[in-house]
C-alpha cells in the first residue's frame, strides 16, 4: 500500500487567514490530530459512470455561438510527486465568464452573462497523464471580502486521482496578474513557491497560430511538490 507523505510546513493554506474572513469562521479552534491513512482512503474513488461528452472539454462549443472573450488553451499534466503519470483521471473546471460573472444563481455581480458560455468542463487524462481544454479566459470579479476586493482571473479545478486522498480542489491563476498580492486566498499559502505553483505558465508550443494562446499547468497529487489545496481541508 502506497504511503502518501504529510504536507511540507507552509506549502498547503493556513486554516486560519485571518485577512481571508471566513476563515475566521470556518477554521478550527483546536489543533488537527493526525490519524493514520485508512484502506478506504487509499483505495478508490468511484466517480460517476457517465460518459464524458464531445464537447465537455471545450467551453467554446458548449452553446450554438462563440463565447465572447479571448480564447484560449489550458492542458498539463496530472502526476505524483515522482513525475510519474496519473491516468485516466476525472478533472473538472468551473470559471466566470470574461466578463468575471458565474452562471450561477447567486452571483449577483453586475458584470454581465454570456448566453454562449457556462463555464463548467470535464475530461479525463490520457494514459501518459495528458489533459487538455479550450476555453475562455477568465475576467477579475468583486467578493466583498474587505473593501476593494477583487478576485485574480482565475479557474476552479477539481481532481481525483488514484485514492480519495489524492483529492484536490484548487484555483488555477495566470502570469503576472496585479491582482495576486492583494488576494487573500491565494495568500494564505505561507510557502511562495508553493503559492507560485497555482500559476499558470505562457506556453508558445501550447499556443495555436491564429487561434488561442496556451497555458500550460501540471497537478501534482500530494507529496513534495504537491499542488496547494484552495482553501483548507
Ligand atoms: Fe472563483
Amino acid at each position: 500500500m502506497k504511503i502518501y507523505p504529510r504536507p511540507e510546513p507552509g506549502d498547503q493554506p493556513t486554516l486560519l487567514h485571518p485577512p481571508y474572513a471566513s476563515t475566521v469562521r470556518r477554521a478550527p479552534v483546536e489543533p488537527p490530530i493526525l490519524l493514520p491513512h485508512t484502506l478506504s482512503e487509499l483505495t478508490g474513488p468511484v466517480f460517476g459512470d457517465s460518459p464524458i461528452g464531445e464537447v465537455d472539454n471545450d467551453l467554446t462549443r458548449q452553446h450554438a455561438g462563440d463565447p465572447i472573450g479571448e480564447r484560449i488553451i489550458v492542458a498539463g499534466r496530472v502526476i505524483d510527486e515522482d513525475g510519474h503519470a496519473i491516468p485516466h483521471t476525472l478533472i473538472e473546471l468551473w470559471q466566470a465568464n470574461a466578463a468575471g460573472r458565474y452562471a450561477h444563481a447567486v452571483d449577483n455581480h453586475t458584470a454581465p452573462l454570456d448566453p454562449n458560455f457556462t463555464g463548467a468542463g470535464r475530461t479525463l487524462t490520457d494514459e501518459h497523464g495528458n489533459y487538455r481544454f479550450v476555453t475562455i479566459k477568465p475576467g477579475a470579479y468583486p467578493w466583498r471580502n474587505h473593501p476593494n476586493a477583487w478576485r485574480p482571473a482565475h479557474i476552479h479545478f477539481s481532481l481525483f486521482g488514484p485514492c480519495f486522498i489524492t483529492r484536490l480542489v484548487t484555483q488555477m491563476y495566470f502570469p503576472h496578474d496585479p491582482l495576486m498580492p492583494y488576494d487573500p486566498v491565494s495568500q494564505s499559502i505561507p510557502n511562495a513557491c508553493a503559492r507560485e505553483r497555482l500559476v499558470s505558465k505562457f506556453d508558445i508550443d501550447l499556443t495555436e497560430p491564429e487561434w488561442a494562446l496556451g497555458y500550460r499547468f501540471d497537478f501534482v497529487l500530494r507529496g513534495r511538490d504537491a499542488t496547494p489545496f484552495e482553501g483548507q481541508r
